[in-house]
């Protein structure tokens, strides 16, 4: 074989390659199901490590940065609920009838979390960043009361 035929299979096996990874992406795309458990499942991290920082009399600026993952979440969640993508095993039927209440409550995480990163970062005593660290996992809590089955 010459080293140009060579060449273009490799090319031709990399096109392949290529397509297939694509077609993984997509597939990935689909399990948006999943997408919601693995970024609610991260934000409940989050809560759990600023916590313990608040609790132990952490560094400030690692509380702002687990505060900004929930930001970063919160802001996507109603991308995670597509209609089309179903309920799921935890979510009540609710959602899409009163989306502007989940939206709502989506929204009021995103506002707590980010005052909580700027209390974190504004040099606040730590007793203003527990309380501002409760008013964020009330935000959690109250779209779960909504919107969350209970676990039987
Ligand atoms: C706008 C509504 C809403 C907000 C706000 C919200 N959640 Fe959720 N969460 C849900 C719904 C609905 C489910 C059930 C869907 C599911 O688990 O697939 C859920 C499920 C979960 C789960 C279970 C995931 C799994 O393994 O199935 C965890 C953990 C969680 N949320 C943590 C949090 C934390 C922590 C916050 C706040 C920082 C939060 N959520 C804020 C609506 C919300």
């Amino acid at each position: 074989m010459n080293i140009r035929k060579l060449m273009i299979l490799t090319l031709a096996a990399g096109a392949i390659l290529g397509a297939a990874n694509m077609a993984q992406n997509s597939q990935a795309a689909e399990k948006i199901t999943d997408v919601r458990e693995d970024g609610m499942k991260e934000m409940g991290k989050a809560l759990k490590a600023i916590k313990g920082l608040v609790a132990d009399n952490g560094d400030k600026a690692e509380i702002a940065a687990q505060a900004q993952k929930i930001v970063n979440n919160s802001a996507k969640i109603p991308m995670w609920f597509p209609k089309e993508a179903g309920l799921g095993e935890a979510a009540k039927p609710g959602i899409w009838d009163q989306w502007d209440k989940f939206e709502g409550n989506a929204k009021n995480l995103n506002t707590q979390a980010t005052q909580l990163v700027a209390a974190a970062q504004n040099g606040s005593d730590m007793s203003a960043i527990q309380a501002q660290f409760a008013a964020t996992g009330k935000a959690c809590g109250t779209c779960h009361e909504d919107f969350r089955k209970k676990k039987d």
